[in-house]
């Protein structure tokens, strides 16, 4: 087999970080190192716990480390005028556990065997990518880049140890649920997207404009669990009840709901670039405080007055192929 992918994911586990996360431990051409946990979704302490149980349910506890990042994001909770201010989201009153992964059915109950490492997420992230070969590591990060600034802020020669960094964030044409124009994981932490993009990694951005054209749709989910193992049948669940979330709701009340796994296509792209309609772009993030606080703007200039890229920017996706990643893995996985 041609060398593995050896990743790192950065995760703020709710049930697309989940769906990637499961697809990672499985797919048997990526090597992943650890999984750092951070604040978005819901507060860290709970996308820690539920990052836990997915390596757990995947029985890879002897293989994969999960180290606790940041709860809150740089600046964006500091203003009381600020949206963000009410970060980390309420964890809503009487809702039990698994918490933040949309009540999937089928998660095992949590056994807790295993538990977070001693390192926090930015202290092992910098000493594994420094410990590593230049361009030997890619950084798939999709949830508020709050380590990963911390992490570059703290020691800029992590930057070319990392071949890629693979963001879920931004958007062109979309919003997400909780900014009338920025998507969340860069509306939790504006600054910490800016910062990122400014270090001058290699940078993939998977934005909604890409993950809503790789939409899945329910009976996509059935065909996912008819694999019919345990692992499907998890992923079918999750990718269901993501598509319950109240983005979703009533777009399209004729057809089938279309499901974005954001974070899901995020990993494919690793593995199958040509996954994803890209371009060179310039790309900066409002971080003024208002309105457009924490959207994500291209610069549009051209000719000699265009600025350099500092990012492939993707503004479309591959259904299909995205769709048979995921029915093929979970195929092989069965086989195994
Ligand atoms: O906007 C979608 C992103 O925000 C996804 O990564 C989702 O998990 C949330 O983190
Ligand atoms: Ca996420």
């Amino acid at each position: 087999m041609a060398d593995k992918h050896k990743i790192i994911m950065d995760v703020d586990t709710g049930s697309d970080d989940a769906v990637a996360l499961i697809l990672a431990m499985l797919d048997d051409t990526f090597d992943l190192l650890g999984v750092t946990s951070v604040g978005g979704n819901l507060e860290v302490k709970l996308t820690t716990e539920n990052t836990l149980r997915m390596v757990e349910f995947c029985e890879k506890q002897d293989r994969v480390g999960v180290y606790r990042g940041a709860d809150l994001p740089l600046v964006s909770t500091l203003l009381p005028t600020t949206a963000q201010s009410q970060l980390p989201l309420p964890r809503r009153e009487g809702v039990s556990v698994p918490e933040g992964l949309h009540h999937a059915a089928h998660i095992p109950t949590p056994k807790f065997t295993i538990k977070e490492q001693d390192d926090c997420a930015v202290v092992w992230l910098i000493h594994t990518l420094r410990a590593a070969g230049d361009g030997e590591i890619t950084l798939v990060a999709v949830g508020p880049l709050t380590n990963i600034a911390l992490a570059v802020r703290a020691d800029p020669r992590i930057v070319p140890k990392v071949k890629e960094l693979v963001i879920m964030g931004g958007a062109e044409q979309y919003a997400g649920s909780n900014s009338m124009c920025a998507e969340f994981n860069a509306w939790v932490d504006p600054e910490a997207l800016e910062i990122v993009l400014q270090a001058g990694f290699k940078t993939t951005l998977v934005p909604l404009d890409a993950t809503f054209s790789a939409y899945i749709t329910p009976s996509d989910a059935e065909r996912i669990r008819a694999v019919g193992t345990p692992q499907a049948d998890m992923l079918a669940d999750l990718i269901l009840k993501y598509g319950t979330a109240s983005m979703l709701k009533g777009i399209d009340p004729e057809g089938e709901t279309h499901i974005p796994i954001h974070d899901a296509l995020a990993l494919c792209s690793v593995r199958y670039p040509q996954v994803l309609k890209r371009k060179a772009a310039c790309c900066h993030v409002d971080i003024s405080g208002g309105h457009a606080y924490g959207q994500t703007i291209l610069d549009r200039r051209r000719g000699e007055s265009a600025p350099e890229p500092n990012c492939e920017f993707a503004f479309g996706a591959d259904r299909e192929l995205f769709l048979s990643w995921i029915v093929d893995v979970l195929t092989k996985a069965k086989g195994e």
